[in-house]
């Protein structure tokens, strides 16, 4: 079988195979983008010209690292391609995105691009999202009295389960790229997307949710037969 990083690898180069000469491309988070930065950081070596918008301050490192060329979103304006990894791909290409952390800037570059392409192993592929837990990136302030509303909110879209915390490695509450902090709602089941990110957007406190609807028009998935490329229905 193959090995998972292969796997992504693999998905990020039938990608990469998407960038032309002078895009201007948001550059996503997570294992699967960072394989795709650096593919693409060797076609910039061989010559190719584009500008990246990193979506997270870890990807913008890994850029300069490698000579991408990058500016900020207000510099560049409308993107050509947006790719980035998923957490989960469901049916619409509706995405669970935020697994890194950085789906705040990950969902204003995404939309920020005319195309968003998703790259992930074939194991992310699901029939209903809500197996991984959906991050809701909220502000600190009256964090309990947020998370009581959002359980609400989350009753009303039809599902339960728990919010937890999001903690980073030393067990410290983690903090996001935007100062915010993150809590991680246990689902097992979606069975409405649209409703539930209608729900948690309208509790106050909530920066954004982890819920891309409408965003992905592409996904690419890699699985030890080859790639399975999707696209969605208009
Ligand atoms: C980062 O915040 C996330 O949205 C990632 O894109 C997502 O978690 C997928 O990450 P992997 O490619 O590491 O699975």
């Amino acid at each position: 079988m193959a090995h998972a990083e292969d796997l992504k690898r693999r998905a990020a180069a039938h990608a990469v195979e998407y960038v032309k000469d002078g895009m201007r491309l948001g550059l996503g988070t997570g294992s699967t983008a960072r394989h795709f930065v650096e593919l693409l950081a060797e076609k910039v070596y061989a010559g190719l010209k584009v500008i990246g918008v990193p979506t997270s301050e870890q990807t913008l490192a890994q850029a300069v690292e490698l000579g991408v060329p990058i500016g900020t979103l207000d510099e560049v304006g409308e993107l050509d391609l947006c790719v980035d990894g998923a957490d989960e791909v469901g049916p619409g290409l509706a995405l669970v995105k935020g697994g890194g952390g950085a789906l705040l800037r990950e969902k204003i570059v995404a939309r920020a691009a005319k195309e968003m392409v998703v790259i992930a192993d074939h194991t992310k592929k699901v029939d209903v999202l809500g197996r991984f837990p959906l991050p809701i990136e909220i502000v600190d302030f009256g964090a309990t009295s947020i998370a009581r509303s959002l359980e609400e909110a989350i009753r009303s879209a039809g599902c339960s389960g728990e919010l937890r915390p999001r903690r980073d490695r030393d067990g410290h509450p983690f903090i996001t790229d935007h100062g915010h902090v993150l809590l991680d709602a246990h689902l097992g089941r979606i069975p409405d997307p649209a409703a539930l990110a209608r729900a948690i957007s309208e509790v106050p406190g909530v920066v954004e949710h982890g819920l891309f609807l409408g965003l992905a028009s592409r996904a690419v998935l890699a699985g030890a037969d080859g790639v399975l490329v999707i696209d969605r229905q208009a």
